[in-house]
């Protein structure tokens, strides 16, 4: 993940002009950090089959990390969550202007659709990772997940339906990332769906974790905004903290087994990163 990291740093979009301030803009919140979580499961189910194709697949990862960012710089908009802080520092609608927050948050959008086209892959594979990360970050997961998280701000929903919004919101893109390393592979629809679904539980699980930093976390130590989920129907509003870190740890227990099902360098692959994150909900 190192030469991952290096590689994304290396290759921060770059929109050079007489503008004064988008050009670092662009770039402030993938350099900001984060958890690189999604680049880290394509990147696994890649390494552990083709690791000839390891650093062809880096733009694609690089793409989906991208593409995440903008959900973060528009989630955090005064019209969306509203929120200051972001990755330890100063979100860009806060640190530039609101304008200049939405149109890099489009700019990442667009480009990470540009990474995954100019990446050193097949052509039939790409197309197949532009509809993955388009439809599961799009109207088939991301944008309608947060479309329903804020119509329905201070409205109630159902279990299933906040189930739903868990789903689509965060879980689709972090399923899709899994499925993506798998078409990278080459491996085949079968293999491709197991990944998805077990994204999904995976996916959900690091929403729960999220809805619980939110409520247990200062600002400081998640190093974005908590307690910002009053009106939402995060989690912990409906099942409170420990419901919900009882549905965390039967997730995380779930998707340990699945994890056992897995072949062998694929196990070994994902298992040092959902060491890391499939307890975080211990708190
Ligand atoms: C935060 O995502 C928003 C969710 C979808 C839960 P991450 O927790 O992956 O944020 P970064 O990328 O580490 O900043
Ligand atoms: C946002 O969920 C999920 C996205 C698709 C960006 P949250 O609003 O809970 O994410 P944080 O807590 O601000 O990171
Ligand atoms: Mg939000
Ligand atoms: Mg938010
Ligand atoms: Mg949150």
């Amino acid at each position: 993940m190192q030469r991952f990291e290096a590689y994304l740093r290396a290759n921060i979009p770059k929109a050079p002009s007489f503008h004064p301030t988008f050009d670092e803009a662009l770039g402030a919140m993938l350099l900001a950090g984060g958890k690189r979580f999604r680049p880290q499961l394509l990147l696994s189910v890649v390494e552990a089959y083709t690791p000839l194709l390891l650093e062809s697949a880096y733009p694609v990862a690089m793409a989906v990390e991208m593409l995440h960012t903008y959900s973060l710089v528009h989630d955090d908009l005064p019209v969306m969550d509203d929120a200051d802080l972001r990755r330890g520092e100063p979100t860009l609608h806060r640190r530039f202007d609101e304008v200049t927050a939405v149109l890099v948050g489009d700019a990442l959008n667009t480009h990470s659709f540009y990474l995954v086209a100019d990446a050193p892959l097949h052509g039939d594979v790409k197309i197949a990772l532009i509809k993955e990360l388009a439809y599961s970050g799009g109207i088939g997961g991301m944008v309608l997940g947060q479309a329903i998280d804020c119509y329905f701000e201070g409205e109630r929903l159902s279990a299933e339906q906040v189930d739903f919004l868990h789903e689509y919101k965060t879980g689709r893109l972090i399923a899709a990332s899994l499925k993506m390393g798998a078409i990278i592979a080459g491996l085949d629809d079968e293999m491709q769906r197991r990944l998805f679904e077990f994204g999904l539980d995976l996916g959900l699980l690091f929403q729960i974790q999220d809805d619980i930093i939110d409520a247990t976390q200062s600002s400081e130590d998640a190093g974005k905004t908590t307690g910002n989920d009053e009106d939402k129907n995060s989690y912990i509003n409906h099942f409170g903290l420990e419901g919900s870190i009882n549905r965390a740890e039967e997730l995380a227990k779930k998707i340990a087994g699945q994890l056992e099902g897995f072949d062998e360098p694929l196990r070994a692959k994902l298992e040092p990163i959902l060491k890391r994150y499939l307890y975080r909900h211990r708190v």
